[in-house]
């Protein structure tokens, strides 16, 4: 495996020779590009003594120069085309603008825009340059576009400054990258229908029945599934997230829309997931024109189909379909009864009871029902629970299932 280091100018550049060692150890072939003012900072000689190999600091040295360290003049597209993964540790906030809005004016930037290989991010400045809106701005447009960021730490800063900022420990640097490199296209060759956010049932014009639900948990599952190698549809009710890239994305408002296109595009589908918060009523009719407020008023509503329980009527062999279910009260026995009637393979389920977790939150806590097993998935970044929650549903293949030191039998 080869992993570029891209090491930009902040303090912290030094101990990107931490890492460069860290995931020697772990049989990477290390190489390191530097910026001009990551080299303010941390010698060239350094990363060069460490790795064996070159480091690239420049675009612009003609290759036959004495000076040249490049091997020839499109070095930035053979070195995009040959790297596994590119990890930016230090990111400053200047570099992730340039990522962000597609700058390429040295070799580090021209590399990002090269290269079709995971990114990984692990942002250091000061607290104020890392709260400032253009920098989260920035982030999420990244994120959004599938690079993985490993968020600063909390901590004492070098400008003096106490605050979130600090670059992440190196072992949490290291363990974005493997789990990166060992999930690198492990769902190539799948299809996998993703629903999302929670679904509208008008009842007049310019009111809906609708839900705590922001398409959160549905758009992590997508995006890592397409970052896995998985060609990925996501049918989406109304949600403020932007568009993950590399999916197909159908917008949907209501059950009945959901429905007619999970039932229509499942056929092509290895493996369907259905995050959505699917409203289980709707107004039996609908206002033509905008109700007017006039006492008490009784709404008669009436259920929706249940697209889980007939994707599975309809399911092929061999095809994975899971559901999740957000639970208040007793949520594994209901979780249980929820997977026994609607007859999935499993169930993810939230105990959306819990502060800080479940409805549009970035984090999460669920369990992995199976028939016969309960995975507890402790609190994580729903990004992180995306991936875990995609390994535990192709564990489902297997067919005696490996039980997790965390897994309980019921
Ligand atoms: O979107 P976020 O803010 O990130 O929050 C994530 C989440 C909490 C919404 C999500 O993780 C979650 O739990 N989604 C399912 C919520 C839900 O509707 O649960 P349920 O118990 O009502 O439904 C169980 C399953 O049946 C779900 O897979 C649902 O998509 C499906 N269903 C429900 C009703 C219906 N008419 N048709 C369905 O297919």
């Amino acid at each position: 495996m080869k992993v570029t280091v891209g090491v930009s100018g902040g303090i912290a550049a030094y101990k990107a020779a931490e890492l460069v060692r860290a995931l020697q150890q772990h049989a990477i072939d290390v190489h390191v590009v530097m910026t001009e003012a990551a080299m303010q900072f941390v010698q060239p000689l350094t990363f060069a003594s460490l790795t064996g190999h070159k480091v690239i600091t420049t675009l612009w040295v003609a290759p036959e120069s004495p000076d040249s360290n490049l091997d020839s003049a499109i070095e930035h597209i053979e070195a995009a085309q040959t790297t596994d993964l590119l990890v930016v540790a230090p990111a400053t906030a200047n570099i992730l603008a340039k990522f962000a809005h597609g700058i390429a004016d040295d070799f580090l930037t021209t590399l990002y825009l090269a290269t079709t290989a995971p990114v990984i991010v692990a942002p250091a400045m000061n607290v104020n340059m890392w709260q400032h809106p253009a920098t989260q701005a920035n982030v999420e447009s990244l994120a959004a576009r599938n690079v993985r960021i490993v968020p600063p730490e909390v901590g004492y800063l070098a400008c003096g400054m106490t605050g979130s900022g600090r670059l992440a420990d190196t072992p949490a640097i290291v363990e974005a990258v493997l789990d990166v490199l060992q999930h690198r296209n492990d769902l190539a060759g799948e299809t996998i229908l993703v629903t999302a956010g929670g679904t509208r049932e008008a009842l007049d014009p310019v009111r809906f029945l609708g839900n705590r639900s922001s398409g959160k948990m549905g758009y992590a599952l997508a995006e890592a599934a397409e970052r896995r190698g998985a060609r990925v549809v996501l049918v989406t009710a109304p949600t403020a997230l932007r568009p993950p890239a590399g999916v197909e994305v159908i917008s949907v408002i209501n059950t009945e829309q959901m429905r007619e296109v999970v039932l229509n595009r499942m056929r092509e589908a290895s493996i369907v997931i259905k995050a959505a918060a699917v409203a289980d009523y709707r107004p039996a009719k609908q206002a033509e024109q905008k109700m007017k407020r006039s006492g008490p008023l009784t709404i008669e509503l009436e259920p929706t189909e249940d697209i889980l329980a007939e994707a599975v009527s309809r399911r092929r062999p061999g095809q994975l379909i899971v559901g999740f279910a957000a639970e208040t009260q007793d949520a594994v026995a209901h979780g249980r009864a929820k997977l026994m009637r609607k007859g999935a393979d499993a169930i993810v389920l939230n105990d959306v009871s819990r502060e800080g977790i479940g409805f549009d939150s970035d984090r999460n806590a669920v369990t992995f029902l199976t028939p016969t097993t309960a995975v507890e998935l402790p609190e994580m970044s729903k990004r992180d629970l995306a991936d875990r929650i995609l390994g535990e549903i192709l564990g489902l293949r297997r067919p005696q299932k490996v039980i997790t030191e965390s897994s309980v039998i019921e």
